[in-house]
């Protein structure tokens, strides 16, 4: 995996404060030494955040993704809630959609397919979410999940170019677990067959415990990271393992 693009995604889902921006400084001085054709390093941080972050990494390759956002790309009369173009104008490049916690929210495949086209209409690239539960992988049917996902989420989507699919079971999520590695490879391959050209990364428990065994299953394109990427020196140290 070492001699290609790596793309690594810190989804710090609903945490961080302005405060907490500063501790990207260290990631910042990292990415500055580190081989630009190499490493491809997108922060997606609360809403609240992505404006400061925009200033903060100015003079960096770090971009920016957004957590989620509306289906509609016009503005209107929906409290609470943000769109694709408004990410886009506070400098977001990138934007989350189909995460398994929005899913259990009550999210669905049409839905989800709605936010991803009105996010390539305005603009962004998208970090599609799928993935089976637990329930779902014993019984076997994790490829007909995925697929079904796959199918419905980009349903009437013609140009996937700037899609991006992060395969993130549900079950590995926030729990320490993740699949194995012949697992992983397969399920990869699987997407690749039916998403023909598409980047596609792993996401769900990755640490620096077993990043080496990720970083090794060579069809990976990158990684999904959550909680492991809230502490910069361990994130940057996870980076630093892929490389080595
Ligand atoms: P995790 O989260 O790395 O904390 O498991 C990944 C994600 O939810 O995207």
């Amino acid at each position: 995996m070492t001699n290609k693009y790596i793309y690594f995604i810190a989804n710090w889902k609903m945490f961080g404060n302005l405060r907490t921006l500063n501790s990207l400084n260290k990631v910042i001085s990292f990415v500055k030494k580190f081989n630009k054709n190499k490493l491809k390093l997108i922060y997606c941080p609360p809403t609240t955040l992505i404006s400061p972050l925009k200033d903060k990494l100015k003079l960096t390759s770090i971009d920016i993704g957004a957590q989620n956002c509306h289906e509609s790309d016009v503005y209107g009369a929906n409290t609470g809630q943000v769109n694709s173009k408004m990410l886009k104008s506070v400098g977001a490049k990138y934007v989350i959609i189909g995460h398994s916690e929005n899913r259990q929210l009550g999210e669905n495949n049409h839905l989800i397919n709605l936010k991803i086209k009105s996010s390539i209409k305005s603009g962004l690239k998208i970090i599609f979410c799928i993935g089976e539960s637990l329930s779902q992988k014993k019984k076997g049917t994790t490829k007909k999940i995925l697929l079904q996902q796959i199918t419905q989420g980009l349903k009437n989507i013609k140009n996937k170019k700037n899609i991006f699919i992060a395969y993130e079971p549900i079950w590995a999520i926030g729990s320490g677990l993740i699949p194995r590695d012949s697992e992983i490879f397969e399920i990869v391959k699987f997407i690749k067959h039916k998403v023909k050209g598409s980047k596609v990364l792993y996401g769900g428990s990755v640490s620096l415990k077993n990043i080496n065994v990720l970083k090794k299953i060579n069809n990976v394109d990158g990684f999904l990271v959550g909680g492991a990427s809230q502490n910069s020196k361990n994130f940057i140290d996870i980076i630093k393992k892929t490389f080595n």
